[in-house]
């Protein structure tokens, strides 16, 4: 089986390649770790507690980790996943914060990667922030992951929370920077315009949430804020990305840890963010040319396999 760290901000991409992971039999989690991104961090524990309810897994251990990013306040979170993150839909049986571990999230990280070197998967789908404060307590951090799994950045200058940047780095620009340059293993990206170019269509999407089963009823409530706000950037005359079908950005990350035959063309190329510019910070960098000269082993990933990616989803409704 393959050990899966998964690291989330857990808005509603998060909860979908959450339950994406959590069906796939030749997947082992070994744990949850929780990052302020979407919501704030106690709503992103909170909800990851509540997929895990809903999926009958409430035995994963969850850890709390970071609650602002390296520099700066908290962060307002983002429009797409309304203010609790899952669309705000209220929830009286949500399990409460007592079932979340007493380790902090970046204890656990460098715990559990020396309990298994060189065997763990990191699936990040939040800002950075956790991954960079545990290269920087354990510089061995990073060569003791298998590889690593990314969901965020961008390919062209084309933002969805800036002009030109992508809602995860840009949310923490440095941390982005230091997993970007201190992470030696191989570390696959799944960039903003990547999934939304591989975006499904709104068929799809509601046979997908109109299966007959607790989970797909679930994924549906707390979507329909996401449809109207998708919905509300369709009116306006800008050409957003996100408009152009139904993408869930963290399952593309998820999917490609999970089957390695989801990946069918990446561009290898040294990576790194903009920390100074005053319209590009947090932009991704692309070294396609050498300057940087830098070793690298980072892999940004241009095509993937839809129909396995498909099947994957249905299966964690299922
Ligand atoms: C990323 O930002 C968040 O809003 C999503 O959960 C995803 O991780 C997309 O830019
Ligand atoms: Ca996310």
């Amino acid at each position: 089986k393959k050990s899966l760290l998964i690291d989330a901000d857990c808005g509603v991409d998060d909860a979908q390649a959450l339950m994406m992971a959590l069906v796939s039999s030749n997947v082992e989690i070994l744990g949850i770790t929780c990052c302020y991104g979407n919501t704030q961090l106690e709503n992103v524990c909170k909800n990851v507690l509540r997929v895990l309810q809903v999926c009958n897994r409430l035995e994963i251990p969850v850890y709390q980790g970071a609650s602002a990013p390296l520099l700066g306040g908290p962060v307002e979170g983002s429009l797409f996943h309304g203010r609790d993150g899952l669309g705000d839909v209220p929830d009286p049986n949500a399990p409460g914060l007592e079932h979340l571990q007493k380790e902090h999230a970046v204890i656990a990280m460098l715990r559990l990667v020396n309990e298994k070197p060189g065997q763990i998967s990191l699936v990040a789908t939040g800002p950075l922030t956790n991954l960079a404060l545990a290269v920087k307590l354990d510089p061995t951090f990073p060569k003791k992951l298998k590889n690593i799994f990314i969901m965020g950045g961008n390919t062209e200058s084309r933002g969805n929370t800036t002009v030109c940047g992508e809602f995860n780095f840009t949310t923490d620009p440095e941390a982005a920077y230091i997993v970007l340059n201190e992470f030696t293993c191989p570390t696959y990206i799944a960039t903003w315009e990547f999934t939304c170019r591989n975006s499904l269509s709104w068929e799809f999407y509601h046979e997908w949430v109109n299966q007959d089963t607790r989970k797909a009823k679930f994924m549906k409530k707390i979507f329909a804020h996401t449809i109207k706000y998708i919905d509300s950037l369709r009116k306006k005359s800008v050409n957003h990305l996100e408009a152009s079908g139904f993408v869930s950005c963290d399952s593309y990350a998820m999917a490609a840890a999970i089957d390695e035959n989801f990946i069918t063309e990446s561009i290898k190329a040294p990576l790194s963010v903009e920390l100074n510019g005053s319209l590009t910070r947090g932009m991704m960098v692309m070294d396609m040319t050498g300057h940087l000269e830098k070793e690298n082993k980072a892999f940004v990933i241009s095509k993937c396999d839809l129909e396995k990616f498909k099947a994957l989803l249905i299966a964690a409704l299922e």
